[in-house]
């Protein structure tokens, strides 16, 4: 007797599952990733209801809909886990001189500043509008799920504004909230920074079922490892579960800290020593690695003077999977270090600048992905039981997508089972 189900996509050249063990695609198995030929897949009420080969699946089910996916690739969604998108303005003006080695404009603030200033400008409407665009054009590359990091408000009241605003986001995309109070020290309180970490820390508590996470920026750039551990205490304290951006500007054993700290991903890590390398294994935290920020800073690339900022980052990648670390990628989507929303740009450069194989690449934009956002049960692959968040490819090969690069291959995006973007978006949101 076939089981009834909403929606049968059969003849994928290839369905990449993503699935993976209960620490996600680590190690060796992040170059041999489950790749059905002829595959397909059974959706029912939002769910992956059945996934084989497709005789198997047309035998087994009774469908409403059955598509031909004549031999294109279908895959799971993208999980972006460290975006920074609730924010006003772009800071091009700045980053046209910054790539050069020159300083901003003078007379104007600068990096993380610029972009609270800009924010504080900027009317809940156009905020929300700004980031349902670029929620927009993360489904359109292939995105399902993100998460959304505070950070940019200039002050704690400006940072609630910020998560109640994310909160009341609307899209077909999945938005995980992130509380990120300690980014940067607000202009409007830079004379008092123990006055505001003390706010801060109280504070913390509040963003209980507001937030699904509580990140901090543990750098010379941000805050230091003790004003870090208080906030990452207070987190812990709470309930909070806790990431943070780690060790990205130079190693001040960040990562170190959030491995003690319980951290569900520790992000950055380009300055981590081995002994950290090894903490952030152990304690199964997630490695979340970002080309983008290489990419655009041109840390990879020699400046006018021949110098190259850091030469490392392909070898710390791979110590990471050497140590058995779970990696993921993700496009730390922000107006400075890294302005792309599309998670396809970032497996194209992590093949082409950390060196990875595609397989491995899919593997950490997905379940990996999912780790880092704690929902590995729900998303990130397509296994049964999970959220039917799937894309569907102009290419038959997941090589093909990294292999191509700098255009969109995205055919069409399914979220909750129902089309939502590229061909036969018709259902495409409602807000
Ligand atoms: O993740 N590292 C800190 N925060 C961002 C950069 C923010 C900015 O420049 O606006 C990041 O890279
Ligand atoms: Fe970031």
């Amino acid at each position: 007797m076939p089981t009834t189900v909403d929606r049968l996509l059969v003849h994928a050249g290839e369905l990449l599952t993503a699935r993976a063990g209960p620490r996600g695609a680590v190690g060796a198995a992040l170059e041999d990733p489950e790749v059905i030929p002829d595959g397909a897949l059974a959706l029912a009420g939002g769910r992956i209801v059945d996934v084989g080969d497709s005789a198997t699946l047309l035998a087994r089910c009774d469908a409403t809909v059955v598509e031909d996916m004549e031999g294109r690739l279908v895959t799971p969604g993208f999980v972006d886990s460290h975006v920074h998108l609730v924010h006003g303005g772009t800071r091009h003006a700045e980053y046209d001189r910054r790539i050069r080695g020159l300083p901003p404009p003078s007379g104007a603030p600068a990096g993380i500043a610029a972009t609270m200033a800009h924010t504080a400008a900027t009317d809940d409407a156009a905020l929300l509008a700004r980031a349902h665009r670029d929620l927009d054009v993360m489904l359109a590359h292939g995105t399902t799920t993100t998460e959304a990091k505070t950070g940019y408000g200039d002050g704690l009241d400006e940072e609630w504004r910020l998560l109640r605003l994310t909160g009341a986001l609307s899209h077909p995309v999945t938005v995980v909230p992130t509380f990120l109070p300690a980014h940067a020290l607000p202009p409007s309180q830079a004379h008092d920074r123990r006055g505001f970490l003390d706010q801060v820390v109280a504070a913390v508590p509040e963003a209980v079922g507001r937030a699904a996470f509580v990140d901090v920026f543990c750098d010379p750039l941000g805050f230091t490892v003790e004003e870090c551990e208080r906030v990452l205490a207070a987190a812990q304290r709470a309930g909070l579960p806790r990431k943070v951006h780690a060790d990205q500007t130079a190693d001040v054993g960040a990562t170190a800290l959030a491995a003690r700290r319980g951290a569900t991903s520790i992000d950055h890590v380009d300055h981590a020593d081995a002994a950290a390398i090894e903490a952030l294994a152990a304690t199964g935290s997630v490695a979340v690695l970002l080309p983008g920020v290489a990419h655009h800073l041109g840390e990879l690339t020699p400046d006018r003077a021949g110098h190259v900022a850091k030469p490392h980052l392909p070898a710390q990648a791979q110590r990471l999977v050497d140590a058995g670390a779970t990696v993921a990628l993700s496009t730390d989507f922000n107006p400075g270090t890294s302005p792309t929303p599309s998670m396809q740009t970032v497996l194209e450069l992590a093949v082409r600048l950390f060196r990875v194989s595609a397989a491995a690449a899919w593997q950490m934009a997905t379940i990996n992905g999912a780790h880092a956002l704690g929902l590995a049960r729900d998303r990130g692959s397509l296994e049964v039981g999970k959220a039917a968040d799937v894309v569907v490819w102009d290419v038959a090969s997941h090589q093909q997508v990294t292999n191509r690069y700098g255009t969109n291959q995205v055919r069409s995006v399914l979220v909750g089972g129902e089309p939502v973007a590229g061909e036969g978006r018709e259902g495409m949101r409602s807000r």
